[in-house]
């Protein structure tokens, strides 16, 4: 595990990492990553670590996540002061963890540079993009994090805009604690298969590949499918005039 952190962490620091096809190495670590994060809510107090080490390229890696027209409507505020996060910790109850926290990053949607009309509130996609970024660069870095909901809750949005002096059109999403885990967390398993619709909705059936969570290893699973002994030829769609003057040659 701590190798497999260490991978992710040095392709993330190192800029990024070479595309390649299909399970390898580098894509294991990844999916790894993915597959073993989960929300930590307990940090060990007073532990110190080199907090600048780690801003940086969790705010990078929540700067390269996709964003509606590419607008990057985000704002990060970074939260290391002790006592700040210990008021914060008292006025915010759903973020009560701020007090051990070493750090926190609060992520903002910026609406004057969020798309116009009825795009508006792709704010809230691009922002939640970049936050799950940040959780699994922490994750892969050896520490937790969790997503803190601000945003829509009115109260919570007012409550955060006045503490962090905030102009109107910046709006707090989530408060992200940051923080040496003080306990090892067990990942939860969501996968379910019955979430899956082939090709139409309500349609669970058509079981054809399964991921292995342990093994990251894709494997045949199920039914084979046979095709239909009864099955008409499809019509062509789209054909023209051309393609029928080949046709009748
Ligand atoms: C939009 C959103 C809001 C959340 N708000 C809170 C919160 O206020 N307090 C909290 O402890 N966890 C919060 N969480 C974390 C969820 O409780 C957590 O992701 C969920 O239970 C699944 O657990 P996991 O992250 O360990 O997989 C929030 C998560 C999301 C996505």
């Amino acid at each position: 595990m701590k190798k497999t952190i260490t991978l992710v962490a040095a392709a993330i620091l190192s800029g990024g990492m070479a595309a390649s096809q299909g399970v390898s190495e580098q894509s294991k670590a990844v999916m790894e990553n993915i597959f073993t994060r989960s929300s930590v809510r307990e940090y060990v107090e007073g532990k110190k670590i080199k907090v600048d080490e780690y801003i940086e390229p969790l705010l990078r890696a929540g700067m390269s996540a996709p964003s509606a027209m590419n607008r990057q409507p985000w704002e990060f505020i970074v939260i290391t002061d002790r006592e700040r996060l210990a008021n914060m910790s008292e006025e915010f109850k759903n973020a009560s963890y701020l007090k051990s926290a070493q750090f926190a990053i609060i992520v903002c949607g910026n609406l004057k540079e969020a798309i116009e009309g009825e795009g508006k509130e792709y704010w809230v996609q691009d922002c939640s993009a970049a936050t799950e970024n940040i959780l699994l660069a922490a994750h892969s870095m050896g520490l937790g994090a969790v997503w803190c909901g601000i945003y829509p809750i009115e109260e919570r949005t007012k409550a955060l805009q006045s503490f962090l002096s905030l102009p109107e059109y910046i709006i707090p999403l989530n408060i992200i604690p940051v923080g040496v885990p003080a306990n090892k967390q067990e990942p939860k398993d969501k996968w379910k298969k019955e979430k899956i619709h082939w090709e139409k909705f309500g349609n669970t059936d058509k079981k054809v590949m399964e991921i292995d969570r342990n093994t990251i290893q894709i494997k045949q699973n199920a039914a084979k499918i046979t095709p239909s002994k009864t099955a008409k030829p499809t019509k062509q769609k789209n054909k023209t005039k051309a393609d029928d003057k080949k046709t009748s040659k």
